[in-house]
């Protein structure tokens, strides 16, 4: 226990209960919004009275489903599925679309979890390397598989590959094709009708980035809906607790203030990157709230990735072909930013 609390405190600076043992840390390794959730959300988790808490939550989230539908242009709650994050909406799909030894296509490099469940699943991951531009290649378009993942932006790189590419696959692949959205309110357009135009898409968000909620686990996505009946025969019993319900309705309810965040962490990307790129760093275009910087001189990334932990600055290095020479930048406040560039211009002496 303390040796778990101890690993804890030194990954994340804070353990619940205590003190934040680094309150100055700059965490910039995990892609969280750096602005607060809407008042109205946090209104919403504290005004749980003691029976939202005794009593089960709704089993299907019928409410917060109806209004995702709403929200985004489907017909009806038959069309939404919400999960406890995304990460377990793709864990759903997994268990109900594919079995032991199927085909899962993906690209490289990618959200890590794509890899992870298809193994954990004995099926079979194939991942397609990316284009130096870190985009889809035509090995990818002619790839069978029973259920793709793509994200879209990706990550770590950020780029968003082209919308008609995503149209495209949809089409000539014989699989399901989970669309990884987590991203896209940072983007400048989305694919979120394809769950209307195609019957082998699945369109997935989630409300840990775009709406500063990653701590609430609200995940959603949109399918036709006999794929959405499928979804919910595999998912636990009571997958939304109560405080994630009520927090998912109220964050649609203020859709303003998750765009005027959007906007500030937008501008501040744009700063980054063009600091970056005048550091010698090479960056490509981020449509996410984080930025891939490369680098290939001295020190290396990973010396640069420890210099900047020194600091207590904490960035994503993945120990990963094409990835040494990379550090994953999250868009953090402007003055987080600030004080970023201001490390790295010491590490760097320039
Ligand atoms: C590409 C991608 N998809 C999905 C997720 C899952 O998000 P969550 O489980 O917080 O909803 C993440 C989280 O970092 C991600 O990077």
């Amino acid at each position: 226990m303390m040796r778990q609390r101890k690993i804890l405190q030194n990954v994340e600076g804070y353990v619940p209960g205590e003190q934040p043992k680094f309150p100055n840390i700059v965490k910039l390794n995990t892609n969280e919004n750096p602005y607060p959730p809407s008042p109205k959300v946090v209104e919403a988790v504290r005004r749980l009275n003691e029976n939202a808490i005794r009593k089960y939550p709704d089993t299907v989230s019928l409410e917060l489903r109806s209004a995702l539908a709403a929200h985004y242009g489907y017909p009806g709650p038959e069309w939404v599925v919400v999960s406890n994050g995304m990460d377990e909406l793709l864990a759903m799909a997994m268990r109900a679309f594919t079995d032991p030894n199927d085909k899962i296509l993906s690209c490289y490099p990618t959200y890590i979890l794509y890899e992870k469940l298809a193994l954990l699943h004995g099926a079979r991951p194939v991942l397609i390397d990316l284009d130096d531009d870190f985009l889809l290649t035509e090995q990818f378009f002619e790839t069978a598989a029973r259920l793709c993942f793509l994200p879209r932006p990706n990550s770590p790189s950020g780029v968003a590959v082209p919308q008609q590419d995503v149209d495209r696959f949809c089409r000539v692949f014989d699989g399901l094709v989970v669309i990884d959205e987590a991203y896209v309110d940072f983007s400048d357009d989305s694919c979120i009708d394809f769950a209307k135009k195609f019957d082998n898409a699945i369109v997935m968000r989630t409300m840990s980035k775009s709406f500063s909620m990653a701590g609430m686990r609200v995940g959603f996505g949109f399918a036709q809906p006999d794929l959405v009946a499928e979804l919910m025969k595999v998912k636990d019993s009571y997958n939304m607790s109560a405080a994630s319900q009520a927090a998912g309705l109220a964050a649609l309810d203020d859709k303003d203030w998750m765009e005027a965040n959007i906007a500030k962490v937008r501008a501040t990307r744009a700063r980054l990157t063009d600091e970056l790129i005048r550091l010698g760093f090479a960056v490509p275009p981020s449509r996410s709230n984080f930025v891939l910087a490369q680098w290939n001189g001295t020190p290396n990334a990973r010396n640069i990735f420890e210099s900047l932990r020194e600091r207590a600055i904490v960035v994503r290095y993945f120990n990963a072909w094409r990835l040494e020479n990379a550090l994953r930048i999250t868009v953090g406040t402007d003055s987080e930013i600030d004080t970023l560039l201001a490390a790295l211009r010491e590490i760097l002496n320039k």
